[in-house]
């Protein structure tokens, strides 16, 4: 893992990034996003949601995985954010990352993934850390502020309360 004061400087830049894109991006009302895990936020003030596929999505025809449109117009935060995980874990493989603000998700787990994820979160807020439940039932709080960690999202995890401003990065290989 990389120096304190050298993942400071990256999660700043990242952040500043992010907080760049947010500005333009289209907001979603919590309520009507389609995905079925993701919960209205009642403890959290935010009103809307963003989201942000880099990488490889699935293509319409479910055949073949496919650079995502939003990839395509936010290249250089793909290239910004391959180097720092390149920094924090050479061997970590992955092929895309999701990126959400003011995002929570009930109990799930990711189906799409393939191996372990990365997740990191930046941002001004207080809380929001993932809680993961492994196959006897314990549950493991896993907070990834500032600091990306490693986990499993085949398990069944989700969204601790939080307030403030969340954005939350999450590494993982596209099945
Ligand atoms: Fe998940």
């Amino acid at each position: 893992m990389m120096d304190k004061l050298l993942l400071t400087q990256w999660c700043n830049i990242i952040l500043y990034y992010l907080r760049n894109i947010a500005k333009f991006a289209k907001k979603y009302p919590l309520k009507k996003n389609s995905r079925s895990n993701i919960i209205e936020d009642k403890t959290n003030k935010n009103l809307y949601t963003i989201t942000l596929n880099l990488g490889k999505v699935r293509s319409y025809s479910k055949k073949e995985l496919v650079f995502s449109k939003q990839h395509t117009k936010n290249k250089a935060l793909w290239q910004i954010l391959n180097c720092f995980m390149s920094e924090i874990d050479e061997k970590f493989k992955f092929n895309s990352i999701f990126i959400s603000k003011n995002l929570k998700c009930g109990w799930h787990t990711d189906k799409n993934n393939i191996g372990l994820s990365y997740g990191l979160s930046l941002g001004d807020h207080q809380g929001g850390g993932c809680i993961i439940k492994d196959e006897n039932g314990d549950e493991n709080i896993l907070d990834y502020h500032n600091y990306p960690r490693q986990f499993d999202g085949h398990k069944l995890h989700k969204t601790l309360d939080y307030n403030g401003e969340r954005f939350v990065l999450i590494f993982y290989t596209h099945k």
